[in-house]
């Protein structure tokens, strides 16, 4: 019988906190209150939109979603990244730094099959999520679950030989600070994975759809000004961020992926879930044609429904930093 995963919680609210000032919730950060969680770099698109608790509670169910989808169509560069991971030996003890619903946390249990890993997120929705999956897959008694904010006060995460922060570390509102943390937190000679992206990924072809084209480029030049202004951070380069926080990065690299819809089922779902994401956050701010040709591309039923594109692609990048405490 599978142990059950542990679950601590830490420094975080009940997720219907205020947002910082901002008036209007221009994000989806359930569980700490602060609007910079919100959700997904590969899920949450602009995210500047609704305050209200069952909108909020749908964003976030829509950001889960994305990150399972995201995690299942790019399962094998994950697991192409930590192959990669110069580790002179296995790891035993992991620390998943905004874990969400746990891609890297069961890449990494899959890898290394003698470490346990601690999740840590300010998400209690998505520590579900992750706690149900590793109780589904007995998995549970190599996890535990620890729910944080970690712009706030950082639990006690023990002594990992790993830490693996993926497109997480840009969400911190001081991220010097946390990459310290990171650094103090890791035994000497442990490893700080840091894997980060610039964007939201691309489905369409840059010419569609027929009736608007190009809609894509402009949805996403709408969320890259938001995250512009919110989440300066995204599409970092983190390498000199790691060495002023007195680590040596023994080695970086830059995945770019690109995944027709042959691939996988998974992909059309990734691509619809995507931009039905982006049509709630988005909403207002489209013009009227592209709020129509958005509208036909999400109508499952219609003709212009992306369910029946057959021109549907995953590009996406990945940048990758391998960081040493000496
Ligand atoms: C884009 S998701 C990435 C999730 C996961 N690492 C992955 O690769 O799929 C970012 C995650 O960071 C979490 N997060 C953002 N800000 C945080 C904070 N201040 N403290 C703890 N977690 C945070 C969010 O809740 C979210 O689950």
């Amino acid at each position: 019988m599978s142990t059950s995963p542990s679950t601590q919680q830490h420094g975080a609210n009940d997720g219907r906190g205020p947002d910082k000032g901002h008036g209007v919730s221009h994000g989806h950060g359930e569980g700490h209150g602060h609007g910079h969680g919100h959700g997904t770099d590969h899920g949450h698109g602009a995210g500047h939109a609704h305050g209200a608790n069952h909108d909020h509670a749908h964003a976030v169910e829509g950001q889960a979603e994305i990150l399972d989808l995201d995690a299942e169509v790019l399962a094998g560069q994950l697991a192409e990244i930590t192959a990669w991971l110069p580790l002179a030996s296995a790891p035993r003890h992991i620390v998943d730094l905004g874990s969400g619903t746990g891609t890297g946390t069961f890449a990494l249990l899959a890898r290394f099959p003698d470490a346990r890993v601690t999740a840590v997120d300010a998400s209690a929705e998505h520590l579900r999520r992750l706690s149900a999956r590793a109780e589904a897959s007995g998995l549970a008694d190599r996890v535990r679950t620890v729910r944080a904010d970690l712009d706030g006060e950082w639990p006690d995460l023990g002594a990992p030989d790993l830490v693996w922060a993926s497109a997480s570390m840009h969400h911190m509102a001081d991220p010097d600070r946390a990459l310290r943390k990171v650094r103090d937190l890791l035994t000497p000679g442990g490893l700080f994975a840091v894997v980060e992206l610039a964007g939201f990924p691309r489905f369409l072809p840059p010419d569609a759809p027929a009736e608007s084209p190009g809609l894509e480029d402009r949805l996403h030049a709408d969320s890259d000004a938001f995250h512009a202004e919110h989440v300066p951070h995204r599409g970092a380069d983190w390498g000199p961020m790691l060495t002023a926080a007195g680590f040596t990065i023994d080695a970086e690299r830059t995945i770019s992926i690109h995944l027709d819809r042959s691939h996988s089922d998974a992909v059309g779902r990734y691509a619809l879930e995507s931009l039905r994401l982006l049509r709630t956050t988005l909403g207002e701010t489209l013009s009227r044609a592209d709020s129509s040709a958005l509208d036909s591309l999400l109508d499952p039923h219609g003709p212009g429904s992306i369910a029946h594109r057959d021109d549907l692609a995953v590009r996406t990048e990945r940048m990758v930093w391998a960081a040493r405490r000496e």
